[in-house]
């Protein structure tokens, strides 16, 4: 998949799957899944660090992460997250920041929000960088929106994410993501650009859908309303670390071949 094949999607009414990963080993597994792409999203400060949100996310991490799921999904398009502020202290860092994601080994970044860095968006798209533009719920301003909340509720608020989207598009960005907004709104963005739109949290009328792999796979340990689960992944896995305490208890482990 390429940013070409995202828009031809869109035309061809063909929707678009995307997951997170952080790591080769899931990321091998996603290879050889029929999903379309991946997300290096900036959720792993949450995921894989344990943090309360994105904000502590760091640059560095993000590149290792980028790099480390390139080597175990060599076929996939990958998205990597551009961390908090690094696109709000200028150009430059900026640039540098979006490159090293792209040597790691992503073919485009996302970025949260347009308002206040239209240039930033343009000038790293007519750097050859494409550019995913997030917007709705942008988990960057939880300070800012006091939690993890549903935006574009009100008229006013709708009109913003509306125009935020178009600015987008006319900037070149090949792509939107729509978090937490109402479906009704998604909808009318989807149908009002010629860019892909992937929801979370945004209904069924997005051109594709994402979702974070340990909230899909049943890892969390809570479930969002939005988020359907695959997997009772914690209760399988916990299982199969229970079994092995077990048997190295019982000295049941190793034996026979094991041992050889
Ligand atoms: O960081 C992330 O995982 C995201 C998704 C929630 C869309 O941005």
């Amino acid at each position: 998949m390429t940013t070409l094949d995202f828009l031809k999607a869109k035309k061809e009414n063909k929707k678009i799957s995307m997951i997170t990963c952080y790591d080769s080993t899931f990321a091998g597994i996603v290879n050889e899944s029929d999903i379309d792409s991946i997300l290096i999203g900036d959720s792993c400060a949450m995921t894989m660090h344990g943090e309360k949100s994105t904000v502590p996310a760091q640059m560095d991490w993000m590149v290792e992460h980028t790099r480390s799921v390139r080597n175990g999904a060599p076929d996939k398009f990958i998205l990597a997250d551009m961390p908090f502020l690094t696109t709000r202290k200028g150009l430059e860092y900026a640039t540098d920041c979006a490159g090293r994601l792209l040597v790691a080994g992503a073919n485009a970044v996302k970025i949260e929000g347009v308002f206040g860095q239209e240039d930033i968006l343009k000038h790293l798209v007519l750097s050859g960088i494409p550019v995913m533009a997030h917007l709705g719920l942008t988990p960057q301003f939880y300070n800012a929106f006091g939690g993890h909340k549903m935006q574009g509720k009100t008229e006013e608020a709708a009109a913003k994410i509306i125009e935020e989207a178009k600015i987008a598009e006319s900037i070149g960005c090949f792509g939107l993501l729509l978090e937490c907004i109402p479906a009704e709104l998604a909808k009318k963005i989807t149908e009002s650009v010629s860019i892909p739109t992937i929801g979370i949290g945004a209904g069924v009328d997005c051109d594709g859908q994402v979702l974070v792999l340990q909230d899909m796979l049943g890892m969390s340990g809570f479930k969002m309303r939005f988020v359907r689960q695959y997997l009772n992944g914690r209760e399988l896995i916990k299982g199969a670390f229970n079994a092995y305490a077990a048997d190295v208890a019982d000295s049941a482990f190793p034996a026979g071949d094991e041992i050889k």
